[in-house]
């Protein structure tokens, strides 16, 4: 079935923001950690449609239909999978690749290994005489041996055909190197693009080298300090960020952006390992939407200057659409992250971050920047900057706070700085009101009465548990390797679950991405409605590696487990049907 690459369907997630989409069909109310609306597929008064963003799906309470962003848009557009995909391939401005063409993904996936041989090529060189130089640079720099290896640093030597000759002798081909951008095409050949300069791969949260920064180690190099991969089949700026391989796997609920390579290098030498660094280019709606799967809270740390100032700016706006909430750490003393650590050292830079401003206290202070508060014309300017800015808080208790806070400064009454904001945001609602088209639902399908959409179960009690452990798995996807060890899709009483489980096993196994879109590409949409519902039943966990056993415990079908050798034989024989065709 998957005629879609990994790639593809990757950065479609990462663009469909199933809430997004399901806006353009349904009007949509947040509670809590879900949206909930009117169901377009059965007629209802009371809302029983939710959409989860964080895990990306939907499911209907009402009627039983759920899955992801793919499945919303199969149900809603009554289409098959790969029709959906380019539909909603088409609402995103995404070029779908040629049909049945699996070719792309292969080359893709051998672009990645020329560059992870290139990554190879490099840091093996720090280990000959040739990288004695960058050596030294990275001990001045003070990253230490492990450092080093944990981001796969390397040294690209100086002259012009070190590296293409190398990856030629592994066969590679210069039309290969140039499309990944590690060569350039001159008259008499191809040569180098990297030379002389401290090498920093960029791979992405799979494992694969997508790209190279290098540095010069003398000086600032006159504008060239780094050269970067530009956008090559298998890499594009606005979907990556630098060191979110290692930082995803963080348990903090907080992730700290940064501008440049050394700063996250530091940062996570340091300890921070919960750092990105989006490398001097703007953020991305793509980079929000990424981080926003793992953490709820980022940590703008972009350096003091009047680009990065910008760049704060910039970031908030985005990072303000995707519901990410946002804090501003200005590094004391005009340095970059990587220079205060060094200077003062990973306690002070704690100090500094637990004290990282709320984004409305630091965008109030940027609003007053250049007012002159003791003059009318100042006043009056700065309440309406700051009336703006209140207006976007959703939280009255916030407006309540930060409107004190304005009154005081200039002097007028709290309650009229509440009236200003209201004021705006009424006027901005009602421009947005008129602003969004919502797509009518066909009035026709929305009066289809509910479908029965019940599994019905031929073991009850067992497939409970194993229920249980899907949905464990969905809220903690890095204990599935474990899952895995403890219970075989074989032990599975239902087929449907088998599948389910089966898919994210062997996924997980081969380092593959377990999200929704990726899953609704192997599993039917009658088995991705009942993960939607097994989703949407949001079972408490606490995530531990002895909950998971407990439950993987309870089971496996163990001839005697029911202490009817008949029925053992009944079940095993039910077990061994449920996992035909799996994949
Ligand atoms: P900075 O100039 O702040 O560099 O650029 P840095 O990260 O502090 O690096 P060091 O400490 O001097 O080694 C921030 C980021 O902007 C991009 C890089 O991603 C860099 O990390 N940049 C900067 C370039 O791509 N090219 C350049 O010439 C300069
Ligand atoms: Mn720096």
């Amino acid at each position: 079935m998957p005629r879609f690459d990994d790639y593809f369907l990757d950065e479609l997630t990462n663009k469909a923001d199933i809430v997004d989409i399901v806006s353009r069909y349904v009007s949509l109310n947040r509670k809590g950690d879900r949206y909930w609306g009117l169901c377009p597929f059965h007629g209802e008064k009371t809302a029983s449609f939710s959409v989860v963003p964080d895990k990306q799906f939907y499911y209907c309470f009402g009627c039983g239909k759920g899955g992801g962003v793919i499945n919303f848009v199969m149900d809603v557009e009554h289409l098959e999978f790969a029709d959906a995909v380019e539909h909603l391939a088409g609402l995103c401005n995404m070029e779908v690749p040629d049909a049945g063409n699996k070719k792309v993904g292969d080359y893709k996936k051998r672009l990645c290994e020329m560059n992870a041989e290139a990554a190879r090529f490099f840091h093996a060189k720090l280990k000959e005489p040739v990288g004695a130089g960058a050596v030294e640079y990275i001990k001045k720099r003070r990253l230490s041996p492990s450092t080093v290896t944990r981001f796969g640093l390397g040294y690209a030597p100086p002259g012009w055909n070190n590296l293409s000759d190398y990856l030629r002798k592994k066969g590679y081909t210069n039309a290969e190197m140039i499309e990944a951008g590690l060569v350039r095409k001159s008259e008499r050949g191809v040569y180098d693009v990297f030379r002389d300069r401290l090498m920093f791969p960029i791979i992405d949260h799979r494992g694969n080298v997508l790209a190279f920064g290098g540095r010069v180690m003398q000086g600032d190099g006159n504008g060239q300090k780094y050269i970067n991969t530009g956008n090559t089949p298998i890499y594009s700026k606005k979907n990556t960020l630098y060191a979110y391989n290692i930082a995803k796997k963080t348990a903090e609920k907080q992730m700290i952006l940064v501008e440049g390579y050394m700063d996250a290098v530091s940062l996570h030498q340091a300890g921070f390992t919960n750092t990105v660094a989006s490398l001097g280019t703007a953020l991305t709606e793509e980079h929000a939407k990424l981080l926003s799967r793992t953490v709820n809270e980022v940590v703008i740390a972009y350096d003091t200057d009047k680009a990065g100032t910008a760049a704060t700016e910039r970031a908030i706006g985005v990072f303000g659409e995707n519901g990410i909430s946002i804090r501003i750490l200005r590094v004391p003393g005009g340095k970059d992250p990587d220079e205060f650590i060094k200077l003062n050292g990973p306690d002070e830079f704690r100090r500094v971050l637990a004290g990282a401003e709320q984004q409305m206290d630091y965008r109030l202070a940027a609003a007053k920047n250049g007012i002159d508060l003791k003059s009318d014309d100042g006043r009056i300017a700065y309440l309406k900057a700051a009336g703006k800015l209140l207006s976007e808080l959703t939280s009255r208790i916030e407006l309540e706070v930060y409107a004190g806070r304005v009154a005081e400064e200039t002097g007028v009454s709290r309650e009229t700085v509440i009236t200003e904001a209201d004021r705006i945001r009424k006027s901005a609602f009602a421009a947005e009101k008129k602003k969004r088209h919502v797509t009518d639902i066909n009035p026709e399908r929305a009066v289809q009465p509910p479908r029965e959409s019940g599994v019905r179960y031929a073991d009850p009690v067992k497939a409970r548990f194993e229920e249980e452990l899907l949905s464990f798995l969905f809220t903690y996807p890095e204990l599935c390797e474990k899952a895995g060890e403890l219970v075989k899709t074989e032990d599975f009483t239902s087929p449907e679950l088998g599948r389910i489980y089966g898919t994210l096993i062997s996924r997980t196994e081969k380092g593959e991405s377990t999200d929704t879109t990726a899953l609704s590409a192997l599993l039917s949409p009658e088995d991705m409605r009942l993960m939607g519902k097994l989703l949407a039943a949001d079972r408490p966990h606490s995530g531990t590696e002895k909950e998971l056993s407990d439950i993987c415990g309870k089971i496996g079908n163990k001839p005697g487990d029911s202490g009817d050798p008949l029925m053992d034989i009944r079940n095993r024989k039910r077990n061994m049907s449920g996992t035909k065709g799996v994949y």
